[in-house]
């Protein structure tokens, strides 16, 4: 099945390739703002950040062979508040004029540019260029806290639950305002845990989870590996707005150790990532993860899971094997297919096998009639 479903991907791929031209697909884009309420409980975040001493204790607590339990619990109280309704704004692009709609969530560390590469020549890496090329319109988003959305407490909004009820509302948008007639989301990273978690509370027609694994138990080199700062010491100019509790890696060899295997991707790429489209992510959003329960069980669209084998922080740095039992993760998906060694890291999308990694997603997305 895996076979098949890369070959079919290389086949549409070498069909479709000569029909689209960048720069046309480009225009088809335009910028929207989405307001959009939400109201729901908030974890308390028990941690103070204040300077990058605070962050290096937080990093060391969070990945003590005791983190989660109760002898080194949470930074978080264990009551969630009342539910406190907010309003924010959604900075997106939208792309395309198909009743088809991919809702594309981004990962931490990350913007809507990991789908949309800006970069001169980044064609082969831009998700969003190949997705019109077959036929699908886009709604790119910056997450709560991240880009040209609103800017958000790293304590008290930008947290797992939060992020989920903005997607649930992109659901709803794309099918009210977009015209959509179908919508699958696509996911990265925690994107495509909030992926999993919209799709537990919303009806849609088909999920693509990538840098996923089910299993955060992989997230300790991730964070370490990190060597998070806050982000406004370092870059006062572009993040110095955000909070003392908006974390970012230090430096491109630390972003590149967390999201790129070598030989598999150009160094330039990891530059760019690293000075580009990586944004920094609030203090809230991993112990609210950590704490919630996905329902998956609750999901009844078809699931693609897609890793590249040498994902750190999904999968511990080799996802062979790790994926054999997702299928138990999903038992009311209608179907469930994943693939585990594509040549790339956990930013699958800026490997050199990128657009084989966005056939497959088109391939399953087409089977599921979409
Ligand atoms: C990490 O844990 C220690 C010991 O419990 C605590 O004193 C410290 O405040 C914690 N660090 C952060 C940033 O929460
Ligand atoms: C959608 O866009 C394509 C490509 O730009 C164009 O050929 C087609 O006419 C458009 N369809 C509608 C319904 O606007
Ligand atoms: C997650 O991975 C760990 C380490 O390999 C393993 O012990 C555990 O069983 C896995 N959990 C699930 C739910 O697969």
């Amino acid at each position: 099945m895996l076979h098949n479903l890369v070959l079919l991907g290389l086949a549409i791929s070498a069909t479709a390739a000569p029909a689209f031209n960048p720069t046309d697909l480009g225009k088809q884009c335009r910028n929207i703002v989405i307001p959009v309420t939400v109201t729901v409980p908030r974890y308390v975040v028990t941690s103070d950040i204040v300077d990058n001493w605070d962050v290096t204790s937080l990093v060391f607590n969070l990945t003590r062979r005791d983190a989660g339990y109760p002898t080194d619990p949470l930074p978080v109280e264990d009551a969630l508040t009342e539910p406190r309704q907010s309003t924010y704004e959604i900075s997106a692009k939208f792309c395309g004029n198909s009743s088809s709609v991919l809702v594309l969530t981004h990962g931490i560390i990350e913007s809507h540019k990991y789908w949309q590469p800006d970069f001169p020549g980044g064609s082969e890496y831009n998700f969003v260029e190949a997705a019109l090329a077959a036929g699908y319109s886009v709604l790119n988003y910056d997450r709560l806290g991240v880009g040209a959305s609103s800017t958000a407490s790293s304590f008290e909004d930008a947290q797992f639950q939060v992020q989920t009820a903005v997607l649930d509302s992109l659901v709803d948008y794309a099918h009210e305002r977009l015209h959509a007639n179908k919508v699958a989301l696509v996911g990265h990273s925690y994107g495509a845990y909030l992926t999993a978690a919209a799709a537990s509370q919303k009806s849609v027609d088909a999920i693509a989870l990538t840098g996923f694994s089910g299993n955060l138990s992989f997230f300790g080199p991730f964070l370490a590996g990190a060597g998070l700062h806050v982000a406004n010491t370092l870059d006062p100019v572009r993040w110095g707005h955000l909070d003392n509790g908006y974390l970012m890696s230090s430096d491109v060899y630390a972003t590149s150790y967390i999201y790129f295997a070598e030989p598999h991707f150009d160094h330039d790429i990891a530059r760019w990532t690293h000075h580009v489209e990586a944004e920094p992510f609030a203090i809230g959003e991993l112990p609210s993860l950590l704490r919630t329960e996905i329902q998956y069980s609750d999901i009844q669209a078809p699931v693609l899971v897609l890793q590249g084998q040498y994902d750190l922080s999904a999968c511990g740095g080799n996802c062979v094997g790790v994926l054999d039992n997702i299928r138990d993760l999903f038992p009311n998906a209608k179907t469930v297919e994943y693939v585990d060694n594509l040549p790339a890291g956990h930013n699958l999308n800026l490997h050199h096998g990128a657009i084989d990694a966005f056939n497959t997603i088109f391939t399953f997305l087409q089977e599921e009639g979409l």
